[in-house]
């Protein structure tokens, strides 16, 4: 009897341990004058930071943030990239997919269970606002007494972001203009939120309060970021890239990095000099503080993947006890060739999962989903599509159509196609029809099924022209497959495939003239994105969407509510 009562008194305590606790955050979200790289702009803060403030918890616990939207004329919707949302799709905040966006003035809850540990980021998902400034890093640690496949002394938070003068309105104008305006390269690369702009390129313009300079080198916002670290100690990075539309090489002079964990899954550890990371990847590197200790050492980031017009971005890696600011005696690094795919995609394919955390993936897919990515041209607008579609966001958000059932005509409801005609198609050249249509159809994905997804890329409108694309899923975590070069095959391709121990990833790149074979299994019932994470080629239609087991979703909350056909439905 008293073994009984003592065995029931542990199970109850176990279930509570494993019921995580509650962190609750309240956000105050509003735009503010700051100086990242010196350069005077609108911002858009979290309670008066950009990043915003980092997230903690453990695995397990329920993570409620309440966002007052501050931003006075402007909708906001945020993101947990990287957060399946199990049984929550609609906190994913992807405004007009699952929820309507947040008025000003208004305050929204996102509830969400925090399932895995591991490196994560949020970001706004509303038009191209995340490049405002809205972003910061979620870390989920491993509940107590779990250990990790390695060790550290500490561990830092590097946020990676490419920065624009120009505010996202002049930007998405541009990009829907006739004729198109291209946004161009970024003017600085930050790191944790700091940059360095050339001030002398802009001496003559005035600051918003019209008393000194737009552009001040001496401003302490723009004073590089510093990493302290103590001299035989090892450190774990957890890197996070949220650019716009870079894709970076990030390096620290005189310390090989360690690679150990991309977007919240365990690699199979590999030493490199230089980690590459696309927008809306994670990483987590360990270093180690065994150089001379008499000196500080520069951290850079430099664009690749694309002709470089943007300083090296750079922070201090500061050995302590020496002076923080003490400035590097070199320059900060300058990066590698940025035309040089070959290390890039190496770096792709030796990601692997750590030995003592494969998850097998299933050994075959029901379905496979090819997806030629182009650029597109649509009554005379620039466009990015898949399948020769090009993605337009509805007036009311899929989640709600496909769940409400007084919700008519939304969307069109004729399936996105499965695949495109390749023997019509030249991946290496510029499309003679580049003529594109605007879509708003899904995919509808059979409940539990595992789907394959073959990302192949082409040449872009322009000639001798192919671009990186970094895909991401929200609400799941995929197998990556594979990567090649040139249009994939389904017969010689498809057995080459890794189905032993391929990492789990929310993101992943689609490098020039290449496909990128992904495995998911359609299990979390909700409607989620799937999108090339540069902002504008989002902006520019390149995203799909997935529904499955809509069905099963419980209750939808009426704070999603209040757009489109769903106006009147949110009671208060
Ligand atoms: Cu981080 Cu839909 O994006
Ligand atoms: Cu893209």
């Amino acid at each position: 009897m008293g073994k009984l009562l003592l065995g029931l008194l542990i199970v109850l305590l176990a279930v509570q341990a494993s019921e995580g606790r509650v962190r609750r955050h309240k956000w105050d979200v509003k735009y503010e004058y700051k100086s990242p790289d010196c350069y005077e702009k609108l911002v858009i803060t979290v309670n008066g930071q950009s990043p915003g403030p980092t997230i903690r918890a453990e695995q397990g616990d329920t993570v409620i943030v309440e966002l007052k939207n501050s931003l006075g004329t402007e909708n906001v919707a945020v993101h947990w990239h990287g957060i399946r949302q199990i049984g929550t799709p609609w906190s994913d905040g992807v405004e007009g997919v699952t929820q309507c966006p947040i008025l000003p003035g208004d305050t929204f809850i996102y509830k969400f269970v925090v399932d895995r540990p591991g490196t994560y980021m949020y970001h706004a998902h509303y038009g191209m606002q995340r490049e405002a400034g809205l972003y910061g890093l979620i870390q989920v640690a491993v509940p107590k007494g779990t250990s990790e496949p390695f060790s550290y002394d500490a561990d830092h938070s590097i946020v990676l972001s490419d920065w624009y003068h120009k505010s996202a309105y002049q930007q998405a104008a541009g990009l829907s203009s006739i004729p198109f305006v291209w946004v161009g390269e970024p003017q600085s690369l930050l790191i944790q939120g700091r940059g360095r702009y050339n001030c002398s390129l802009v001496a003559s313009l005035k600051n918003a309060a019209g008393t000194g300079s737009i552009c001040n080198t001496t401003n302490p916002q723009c004073s590089p970021h510093v990493t302290i670290v103590v001299p035989g100690k090892t450190y774990r990075l957890r890197i996070a890239s949220v650019t716009s539309l870079s894709a970076l090489s990030f390096e620290i002079e005189g310390h090989n990095m360690t690679i150990v964990e991309a977007d919240g899954h365990y690699v199979d550890p590999f030493v490199v000099q230089r980690l590459f990371i696309y927008s809306g990847e994670t990483y987590s590197v360990l270093i180690k503080a065994d150089q001379d200790p008499t000196r500080n050492y520069w951290m850079g980031t430099n664009v690749v993947g694309r002709k470089p017009a943007t300083p090296t971005g750079a922070a201090i890696l500061n050995y302590y006890p020496n002076h923080p600011k003490r400035s590097p005696p070199n320059m900060a690094p300058a990066g590698p060739l940025w035309n040089d795919t070959a290390p890039r995609v190496n770096q792709s394919r030796a990601i692997k999962a750590h030995p003592g955390y494969v998850v097998p993936p299933p050994q075959r897919s029901v379905r496979v989903i090819t997806m030629l990515n182009t650029q597109n041209r649509v009554n005379g607008h620039t466009k990015w599509g898949v399948n020769n579609f090009s993605f337009v966001l509805p007036h009311t958000p899929y989640l709600i159509a496909l769940k409400e059932k007084y919700v008519k005509h939304a969307f069109n409801p004729t399936p996105a196609p499965d695949s495109y005609s390749p023997a019509d198609y030249d991946i290496f050249r510029p499309p003679p029809n580049p003529n594109a249509s605007l879509s708003d159809s899904i995919y509808r994905l059979e409940f539990g099924s595992v789907v394959d997804v073959i990302l192949q890329n082409a040449n872009s409108l322009t000639a001798n022209n192919s671009e990186t694309h970094p895909w991401h899923l929200h609400g799941h975590d995929f197998w990556v497959l594979g990567f090649g070069h040139g249009v994939y095959n389904p017969v010689k391709d498809s057995s080459k495939l890794n189905l032993v121990n391929p990492i789990m990833k929310n993101t992943v790149p689609l490098f020039p003239y290449g496909w990128t074979a992904i495995r998911f299994r359609a299990d979390n019932p909700g409607v989620w994105f799937f999108h090339c994470h540069i902002e504008p080629h989002l902006y520019m239609g390149m995203g799909v969407v997935f529904e499955e087991g809509v069905e099963k979703v419980g209750r939808l909350p009426s704070s999603i509510m209040g757009c489109g056909q769903t106006k009147g439905h949110r009671s208060p």
